[in-house]
């Protein structure tokens, strides 16, 4: 539980807002390099409670600037991407991706008046397919985070995004939230002995759990009887300020890895970026795209998302939403499945859109199975202390430290969890995969 001022504290993005100041001083997740094209059309991104449009100009060079044109406020995003920068359809005036004014057409030549108008633009930093944009302040630009799934080649990873009504935090909350997988996700009727023994050892609803804090954010252990000596372990983590790393996939000895990046839009509406990479081998086809494993799994495929629009996350709106119960069969419901929404990520949707566009966190009541999320809820308020005096937020001064990899394992019921695999864990180049027996 927390009380209406601490939810507060850390639910609002927005400029001036105590979380928006921690937010501001990391790099995010903005858009992906290939939805802009050299000269093509602008679009539009909000983040974290601001409009703003993404270019690309004729260098390649990404703009990201205010929405509103700095003349009289017309969207920037109806602009002509001229040469080396923006130009608003209303009077002419055109920006570059620094947001200066390069050009005023309708007042005179020779004009001091052009020197003195700026546009908003954020920094940006491109790395394998993902653009960042950084909106805090200047003098404080921090590194990239050196998230696995951003450096691996384009082969070895897959990335799609999805909108989602709701507020970051219960998002991140249900991307750390161990102990939902047995009820949301689970089938009704399995046979144990038709089952690997990873998904055998899943069938305990009642895993206890072990943090270990880091200097990104927490590791988080799932532990479960696994023989009667030996325990499995099933290894994520969360890290400031908003991703985690949750599974592994693909099989061994060379499994895939998944994670999400919980992007504020701004209160109410959340980016998620999904993510399936391998460290070590390009990705199969049952990895990506609309294969029909993938259909059912965490990412939102082409099939599943509604036609395009132009609005900030247009392209990444599932078919499955509030508006049609998320697909819920009910039949399915009472047959086959726990709950009845097909798919992994509408079922996510499902439950913690219904939380309501902001949780109220003042009359819940947590058990032992969240002291995850109350350990992340903990981090979040001491990143906001931490800002307000001026210091820099958990994670941003370790970039090394976010190349982190899920995994699981079966280990002596005495031996250390937090050392058990950890070359794989911490994304050591070398290091393979602990193999489940
Ligand atoms: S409103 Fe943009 S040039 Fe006038
Ligand atoms: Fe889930």
């Amino acid at each position: 539980m927390l009380s209406r001022e601490l939810n507060e504290r850390i639910v609002r993005v927005g400029a001036g807002t105590p979380m928006g100041a921690v937010l501001r001083a990391y790099w995010l997740p903005a858009l992906l390099s290939d939805e802009i094209q050299c000269d093509g059309a602008p679009l539009r991104v909000r983040l974290l409670g601001e409009d703003l449009v993404a270019f690309r100009d004729s260098s390649g060079q990404v703009g990201l600037i205010q929405s509103h044109c700095p003349h009289r406020g017309a969207s920037l995003f109806f602009g002509r991407n001229e040469g080396a920068g923006l130009r608003c359809v209303y009077h002419g005036w055109k920006f570059d991706a620094h947001g200066t004014c390069l050009e005023m057409p309708n007042e005179p030549p020779n004009s001091a008046f052009q020197a003195r108008v700026q546009a908003a633009a954020y920094p940006t930093s491109e790395r394998n397919g993902v653009v960042w944009a950084y909106l805090g302040p200047r003098s404080e630009i921090p590194e990239l985070p050196d998230l696995e799934w951003n450096l691996v080649p384009a082969a070895q990873r897959y990335v799609t995004k999805r909108v989602q009504q709701c507020n970051w935090v219960q998002a991140v909350e249900g991307g750390i939230d161990p102990s939902h997988s047995g009820f949301l996700h689970a089938a009704l009727h399995v046979d144990p002995s038709a089952l690997r023994p990873r998904d055998r050892y899943r069938l305990d609803k009642r895993p206890r759990f072990a943090l270990l804090e880091t200097a990104y954010g927490l590791r988080i252990g799932a532990r479960r009887p696994a023989d009667a000596q030996r325990v499995y372990w099933s290894v994520t983590h969360f890290m400031m300020p908003f991703y985690n790393v949750f599974n592994t996939s693909g099989g061994e000895p060379e499994p895939s890895v998944g994670g999400f990046a919980w992007v504020p839009m701004d209160d109410t509406t959340t980016l998620a970026w999904c993510f399936t990479w391998n460290p070590r081998r390009q990705l199969r086809d049952d990895e990506q795209g609309d294969h029909p494993r993938v259909r059912t799994g965490v990412h939102l495929t082409p099939s599943a998302r509604l036609p395009t629009t132009s609005a900030p996350g247009g392209a990444w709106r599932p078919v499955a939403n509030r508006s049609n119960d998320y697909l819920l069969d009910r039949d399915l419901q009472r047959t086959r499945r726990f709950f009845g929404v097909p798919g992994i990520s509408p079922q996510d949707a499902a439950v913690q859109e219904s939380m309501g566009p902001i949780a109220d966190r003042t009359d819940e009541h947590l058990g032992s199975s969240d002291s995850a999320l109350i350990q992340v809820r903990r981090l979040w308020l001491n990143a906001v202390d931490e800002r307000a005096r001026g210091g820099i937020p958990l994670g941003i001064a370790s970039p090394h430290g976010y190349r982190v990899r899920a995994t699981e394992f079966v280990i002596d019921a005495e031996e250390d969890w937090t050392s058990a695999a950890a070359d794989w864990v911490t994304g050591r180049p070398e290091a393979r995969s602990p193999l489940l027996t």
